[in-house]
């Protein structure tokens, strides 16, 4: 999962996550990159010339689903263990170290999960608990346990059920950790990390916003030289700080191109103009191209989710490949890839993940247009994504908006996409978004929108029955997109909302909230 395009990080002291499969690694290293160190995940049977190749300060190794006592389960490279490097082993990654270094690791009778009151041992020579109190609450989350530690380990650490919590080498630099120190449910969890990251492995915490800025304009510099290059801007976060990088980086040598696909949300296409265009400082050259009708002719008839994804993708390429073939001597791609895609793709690809929806919209785009790719964002977390791009100067309603799915209302109106209804789900969505914003909830929300569902529902206007649609709100809170909570919304907002909604649109009878979680439902109604 190493990115061929990006140098961004070698001036960087870096940690390596090895990846077990938990559902925390990416949050580990999203955790050692707030605490100012650069770190990469890899999964678990990385290429052997790994820790030659990236030269880390230390290695991290992930949780993960598997048992150690499993038939071959996955195992540690021993280069790792033998590197002379810090190793940090969280859950799984513990007692694989274990294990592989001659201690056992057995299953225990009762599955430990949540919180536990972790308490240190005073004695103990490694000085990574010192002081952080007597108790600590940490989070679990394993069946198995150590119950022998290697000849020369010591215990740092126990709770109530695991006696062997946390565990050390004598010169201290192979620890053990039975808990999450990533997760915010775990008290000093961030301390634990720092004084992995810094204090053992002695890494310069030097990765913050305005240095990875300035790094990505002089290697963007640096590889496109006086080429051309073309981005596809949609406005959301991702590619508009890639739009706002290039800009900053090479100016007019960039040209870009924003498809309105007539699915986006009200004002959006005239916002992405005014924050892009001429008029404003990133002056960027930006061609609008209005699709709406071809995107609504493809889709007319199109009623199954997936064909509709399928459909606004292609057409998108379609749009995408006449506008590019009007711009001369263009070498470039530019694409918003971020790191989550990189990871999530590569497990996809080796199996290890299971895809519920085709979120990768542009995919076959680069092959057609035989353009040599730039990826300035594939080293970063969405929140670095949001830092540098305020670092940009793009504007805090940009960067802090919600995310917005590539196929637009086409998945927010159920069934087959219809002109006429479009305009009612807008107007539906852009009061939604107005009521959160005025009553302070559009943060406190990851994302919320309205959803246009085409059955008829009788109500009552006046004295006359009316039979029309029904909107249905969503607004959940989440980290990860993975799993969310349905909001917890003031019933007098829902109120407000339902109220509006029905009041101001003629072709709404009725309002209801989805109040089901993901799992089981997911975010996006299709
Ligand atoms: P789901 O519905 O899978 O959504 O729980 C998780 C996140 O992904 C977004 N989403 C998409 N994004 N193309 C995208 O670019 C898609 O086809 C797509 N479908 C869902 C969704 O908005 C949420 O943020």
């Amino acid at each position: 999962m190493s990115s061929p395009s990006a140098t961004s990080h070698d001036d960087h002291d870096s940690v390596i996550v090895v990846d077990f499969g938990s559902q925390y690694t990416q949050l580990i290293a999203r955790r050692l990159r707030e605490i100012g160190v650069y770190c990469e995940i890899h999964p678990y049977d990385h290429a052997a010339d790994l820790i030659d190749r990236l030269g880390p300060k230390g290695v991290v190794l992930s949780g993960g689903p598997e048992s150690v006592n499993d038939f071959e389960p996955p195992r540690i490279d021993p280069a790792i263990l033998n590197s002379g490097l810090p190793v940090l082993g969280i859950c799984y990654g513990m007692q694989a170290m274990v294990k592989q270094l001659g201690g056992e690791v057995e299953l225990s009778s009762e599955r430990e999960f949540g919180r536990a009151a972790l308490v240190p041992q005073q004695n103990a020579s490694s000085c990574l608990f010192g002081n952080l109190g007597d108790s600590l609450s940490v989070w679990m989350s394993h069946g198995d346990k150590v119950t022998h530690i290697p000849d020369g380990f010591e215990v740092l650490a126990a709770t109530r059920d695991c006696p062997i919590a946390a565990c050390a080498s004598a010169n201290g630099r192979h620890i053990g950790l039975q808990f999450h120190p990533e997760v915010v449910h775990t008290e000093h969890g961030i301390e634990l990390l720092r004084r992995f990251a810094l204090d053992l492995c002695g890494c310069d915490p030097t990765w913050n916003p305005a240095r990875i800025a300035q790094q990505m304009i002089d290697n963007v510099r640096q590889r496109v030289g006086s080429d051309k290059v073309l981005l596809g801007l949609s406005g959301g976060v991702d590619s508009s700080v890639v739009a706002a990088l290039l800009a900053r980086a090479i100016g007019e040598q960039v040209t870009c191109v924003f498809v309105d696909n007539g699915l986006l949300r009200k004002d959006e296409a005239d916002e992405v103009m005014a924050t892009f265009g001429p008029s404003n400082h990133f002056n960027l050259n930006l061609q609008r191209v209005d699709a709406s009708s071809r995107f609504l002719r493809a889709l007319k008839g199109k009623t199954d989710p997936e064909d509709k994804r399928k459909v606004i993708g292609k057409t998108f390429i379609d749009v995408f490949e006449d506008a590019a073939g009007t711009i001369d001597n263009v070498t470039w791609l530019a694409q918003g890839t971020i790191y989550p895609d990189v990871v999530e793709s590569a497990a996809t690809r080796f199996g290890k993940s299971h895809v519920i929806k085709s979120h990768h919209n542009v995919g076959g785009l680069p092959d057609r247009l035989n353009l040599r790719i730039l990826e300035p964002l594939r080293d970063l977390f969405k929140d670095e994504v949001r830092k540098i791009g305020l670092e940009l100067g793009l504007p805090a309603e940009i960067i802090q908006r919600h995310p917005f799915p590539g196929p637009g209302l086409g998945v927010r109106m159920l069934g087959e996409v219809k002109e006429e209804q479009l305009n009612t789900l807008r107007e539906a969505d852009s009061i939604f978004l107005h009521e959160l914003r005025e009553a302070g909830w559009y943060d406190k929300v990851a994302q919320a929108f309205a959803v246009f569902l085409p059955v008829r529902s009788v109500g009552v206007v006046g004295d006359a029955r009316t039979y029309s649609n029904v909107i249905a709100l969503r607004a959940v809170t989440t980290t990860d997109f993975m799993t969310a909570d349905w909001a917890n919304l003031p019933h007098s907002l829902i109120a407000t909302i339902a109220n509006r909604i029905v009041n101001e649109l003629p072709g709404v009878s009725r309002v209801v909230y989805d109040v089901t979680s993901k799992p089981p439902a997911t975010i996006e109604w299709e």
